[in-house]
C-alpha cells in the first residue's frame, strides 16, 4: 500500500474546507441562471465566489470565466483566441514545452483549421529562448492570433520569462498557463499582463472538473462551447455554483500559504535533490539551474526506463510519476525533455518527485531510503536490453509479448 505520495503535480489533496463546503453546495438546488429564489440564492454563491477568486488572483469579476477545468481553460485561449481573429491572424506560436492542453490544442489548429503553428525553442534547463520569441515576432507579430507561454512546466517545474515575453509581444495577446503555479509563487493577472490565464481547481486541493480562465475584458475570445450564453458569451453551460465556491476557497487558502509552503517545500525538495544526487550515480536534476517551482523535481536517471523505476517505487510505498507519456502501452519520451535536448534513450529515464501541502520530512525520507535500490534493479533489469518496455514487475518484456491491455492513451504528463 502506497504511503508516500509524491505525484502533487498530477492532482493534490483536496482540502477539507473545501470538502465540506462543496458538499454543502452540491445540495442547493436552483440554476443560477434562474429568476426565482433558488436561481438567486445560486447565482449569490457563484458570483461571491467569482469576486473572491479576483480579489486573491488580482483580477477584475469581470474577467473570471469559469471553466470545467485547466485543459478546458487553455482551449478556450488558443482556440477561441484563434477563432477571434481568424482572417486577420492566422498565427499561433506556442513555447515548444507547453502542457498539451495547450499543444495539442495549437497543433490541431494547424491540422483542422489552417493555422501556422509555430514552436518556440527551449534551453537545455527548458526555459524559453527569448531570442528565439524575438526572432519570431520580428517576422510574425501582425500575423499572431495568439502566443503561449505557460507560467511553470508541469514536468520540470521551470518557471518561464512570463513578464519579458509580454513585454516583448507588443499588440499580440499572450496567455499563460498557470495550472502548476498557482498556490506555489506569487500570482497577480494585472501586474503579470497577460491576456488570458489558465487555472485549474484540483492542483490546489479542490475538486477536478472546475478551473477558470482569467481574460481581460479587451480578449478577444470566440466561444468554443455553444449553448446558453453564459460567461460573457464565451462559455456556455449550466452555472457551476458548487464547483465555482470550492475553487475559490481552494484558492483562498492556497494563496494564504503560498510563502510559507513554498519555502518549506523549496527546503524539502533540495533536500531530496541533495540526497538523491549524493547516493545515486549519474543522476542529474533536470532545470535545477533555473527558477523552478519549489515542489518539483524532475530526474533523469540513466540506464533505466521510468516505467520500472516507478512500478519499483509504488512496490515500495512510494507514488511518484514519469516524464513521459503512455500511448497504447508504449512509453512516449517526453516532448519537454526532448525540447530541451535529451535523446529518446535519456528522455525516458525521467521520473518527477511532486511536493505538495501533506509532504513530510517522513516522506523524502522513505524516498531516499528506498530510490538507490528501486534505482540498482532498474538498472539491472534493464541491462539486457536497453530500452525495451517493461512489465508492471519492472522486469523487461520479453520480445513478442505484447504490451498488457488496458493501459489505454494517457494524453502526456499531467
Ligand atoms: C500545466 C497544466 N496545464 C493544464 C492541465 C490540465 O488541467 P485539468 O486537469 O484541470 O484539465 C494540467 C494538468 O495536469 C497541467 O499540469
Amino acid at each position: 500500500m502506497t504511503a508516500t505520495y509524491l505525484d502533487h503535480a498530477a492532482t493534490t489533496v483536496v482540502r477539507d474546507e473545501v470538502a465540506h463546503a462543496y458538499a454543502e453546495d452540491l445540495r442547493r438546488l436552483g440554476n443560477p441562471s434562474s429568476v426565482h429564489s433558488f436561481g438567486r440564492e445560486a447565482r449569490r454563491v457563484l458570483e461571491e465566489s467569482r469576486e473572491q477568486l479576483a480579489a486573491d488572483l488580482g483580477a477584475h469579476p469581470t474577467e473570471v470565466i469559469f471553466t470545467a477545468g485547466g485543459t478546458e481553460a487553455d482551449n478556450l485561449a488558443v482556440v477561441g483566441g484563434f477563432h477571434a481573429a481568424r482572417g486577420t491572424r492566422p498565427a499561433v506560436a506556442i513555447s515548444a514545452v507547453e502542457h498539451h492542453a495547450v499543444l495539442d490544442a495549437a497543433h490541431w489548429l494547424g491540422s483542422a483549421q489552417g493555422a501556422e503553428v509555430t514552436e518556440l525553442a527551449v534551453d537545455r534547463e527548458g526555459v524559453l529562448d527569448l531570442d528565439a520569441l524575438t526572432a519570431y515576432l520580428a517576422s510574425a507579430a501582425e500575423r499572431t492570433a495568439v502566443l503561449a507561454v505557460m507560467w511553470a512546466n508541469n514536468e520540470t517545474g521551470a518557471l518561464q520569462p512570463v513578464r519579458e515575453v509580454v513585454a516583448a509581444a507588443g499588440g499580440v495577446a499572450v496567455h499563460t498557463d498557470a495550472v502548476q503555479a498557482l498556490g506555489h509563487v506569487p500570482l497577480d493577472f494585472a501586474e503579470i499582463g497577460v491576456t488570458t490565464l489558465a487555472l485549474s481547481g484540483h492542483k490546489v486541493g479542490a475538486p477536478v472538473g472546475v478551473g477558470a480562465l482569467l481574460a481581460r475584458r479587451d480578449a478577444a475570445l470566440a466561444p468554443v462551447l455553444h449553448g446558453g450564453g453564459q460567461e460573457r458569451g464565451i462559455r456556455s453551460g449550466t452555472l457551476d455554483a458548487a464547483g465555482a465556491r470550492a475553487l475559490a476557497l481552494a484558492v483562498r487558502l492556497a494563496v494564504a500559504e503560498q510563502a510559507s509552503e513554498q519555502a518549506r517545500l523549496g527546503e524539502l525538495r533540495d533536500r531530496l535533490q541533495a540526497g538523491v544526487l549524493a547516493a545515486i550515480p549519474e543522476v542529474s536534476a533536470r532545470s535545477a539551474g533555473a527558477d523552478r517551482l519549489p515542489g518539483h523535481l524532475l530526474l533523469t536517471i540513466p540506464g533505466t526506463d521510468a516505467d520500472a523505476v516507478l512500478f519499483g517505487l509504488d512496490a515500495a510505498g512510494v507514488a511518484a510519476s514519469s516524464g513521459s507519456a503512455c500511448t497504447a502501452g508504449v512509453t512516449q519520451p517526453s516532448h519537454v525533455l526532448l525540447a530541451m535536448g535529451d535523446d529518446v534513450r535519456t528522455a525516458r529515464s525521467a521520473v518527477r518527485f511532486t511536493l505538495g501541502r501533506t509532504t513530510t520530512e517522513a516522506d523524502i525520507d522513505r524516498v531516499l531510503a528506498v530510490l538507490p535500490g528501486v534505482v540498482e534493479r532498474a538498472r539491472a533489469a534493464n541491462l539486457p536490453r536497453q530500452g525495451a518496455s517493461v512489465t508492471r514487475s519492472g522486469q523487461p518484456r520479453p520480445a513478442g509479448e505484447p504490451a498488457p491491455s488496458g493501459r489505454g492513451r494517457v494524453a502526456g504528463v499531467r
